[in-house]
């Protein structure tokens, strides 16, 4: 064994016996290399790890056994591997399936280049990652560690995806919900809280009426059974003195980022467009109301963005850019740009002259009228996070007015039935109701 050298990739999230395992096995082989995966190569194929690259480093440096760490920045190992040309490749026999499969054909393949050996532990029974990921999504976050993970995400990922909340099933379901794909496991990174489907769902215009302490209170129901970032909707932000207070709360609660509109006066619906009258801001008084937030902020993760509004009142997009470029200026974390278009083309437009500015942030879209657009259309054009705004409500509502309808037709609901949640469904879907 003397002189060999070993590699093992690993995330180490959440370090386990098993981990262990594998790193003694290798320690036998020779001097033992990690190559513990970035927070952008996991967040590749599955969610973000609870721990940043730098505690996640901390701990795996203290491992027995592992005489140094280097970053793999991608999920394939082949680029560290024709790097450090190890003896040995060291890996659990559990990526034999799933999504790492074309992973552990493409390590042997590169081994082979300069003769050297995959060698797989047996997987260790009655403990594993997942089960761990789930119990600590059980026992929650804090607000510390719930508000950074935006910036980690926009770090991490070329395109984060938020989905909206309105309350507190709403909210287990983005946190939850996922589909495998030959991409890896497709989840949401995080929540949008809507400001129309939350004043929808409490029978309210989206006019601002439903006030901040309201939306604070929805707030901590989603808070309470999520782990996932949260993306809060502030409208206009109303008066600068009350969107201070605003700001505070929210950073408080540990949402991530409050995103404002360059509206003033009565706030309508964007999607309105100029169907009905709605002023927009001046660009000197919007950048105050931006300076009076970032003043405000006590933490440094917490972001307030700026959602410019020209395109949807037709002022055309001079006027959205030259607005992009000042609300930068005077210090927003991000540019929301939004449209009401039936296609992308202006959003694209858009994209690509921000993409000039001096001064870069991350750029938010909401495509809730151009929805033939894709992830990787929007990643194309340089866009961060795409928003789907209004859709789980507006999923819901159809379904529940059908459903009440065929009760009062039929005068029995058995007619419904098949369409609905089983009674077992809905007394197993909330965790501890039995
Ligand atoms: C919301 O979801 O409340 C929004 C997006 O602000 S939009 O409804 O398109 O204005
Ligand atoms: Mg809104």
């Amino acid at each position: 064994m003397s002189g060999s050298t070993v590699y093992v990739g690993m995330s180490a999230d959440l370090v386990h016996p098993g981990h262990l395992n594998v790193i003694n096995t290798a320690a036998r082989l020779g001097e033992v290399t990690v190559g513990l995966l970035t927070d952008a190569a996991i967040a590749s194929y599955k969610r973000l790890p609870y721990m940043e690259f730098d505690q996640r480093r901390v701990v795996v440096e203290s491992i027995k056994g592992v005489s140094r760490v280097v970053p793999q920045e991608t999920l394939d190992y082949v680029p560290n591997l024709r790097k450090y040309q190890p003896d040995y490749v060291v890996h659990g026999d559990d990526w034999k399936e799933g999504v790492q499969v074309k992973v552990r054909q493409a390590v042997i393949e590169a081994l082979a280049e300069w003769g050297g050996e995959l060698v797989e532990v047996p997987y260790t029974e009655g403990i594993s990652s997942t089960q761990l990921n789930k119990a600590l999504r059980e026992i929650g976050t804090t607000p510390d560690l719930r508000r950074n993970k935006m910036r980690r995400l926009l770090k991490a990922k070329p395109l984060a995806r938020l989905m909206e909340v309105h309350n507190g099933l709403t909210g287990l379901i983005v946190e939850h919900v996922g589909v495998d794909t030959d991409k890896g496991r497709q989840e949401f990174d995080g929540m949008w809280a809507s400001s129309l489907t939350e004043s929808t769902a409490k029978g309210k215009p989206d006019i601002e009426a439903v006030d901040v302490t309201s939306r604070t209170n929805t707030l901590h129901d989603v808070l309470e059974v999520t782990t996932k970032p949260i993306v809060y909707d502030a409208d206009t932000g109303g008066k600068i003195e009350h969107f201070q207070f605003t700001v505070r709360t929210l950073e408080r609660l540990g949402v991530s980022v409050a995103i404002i509109e360059d509206k003033v006066g009565l706030k309508k619906n964007s999607l309105f467009g100029n169907e009905v009258h709605q002023t927009q801001d001046t660009i000197e008084h919007f950048c105050e109301k931006i300076q009076a937030g970032k003043a405000a902020q006590v933490t440094e993760e917490f972001m307030i963005v700026a959602r410019i509004e020209s395109l949807i009142l037709d002022r055309g997009m001079d006027d959205a850019v030259t607005r992009a470029a000042a609300y930068i200026d005077a210090g927003s974390d991000g540019v929301l740009i939004h449209s009401r278009q039936s296609t992308p083309d202006e959003v694209f437009e858009f994209c690509d002259r921000f993409a000039n500015l001096p001064k870069q942030v991350p750029l938010f879209v909401v495509p809730s009228s151009y929805n033939q657009v894709t992830e990787d259309e929007l990643i194309e054009r340089g866009v961060n996070v795409v928003i789907y705004a209004n859709h789980l409500l507006r999923a819901a509502y159809p379904a529940m007015l059908n459903t009440a309808k065929s009760i009062l037709q039929h005068g029995r609901s058995k007619e419904t039935d098949a369409k609905l949640l089983t009674i077992r469904e809905i007394l197993e879907l909330v965790p501890g109701t039995k």
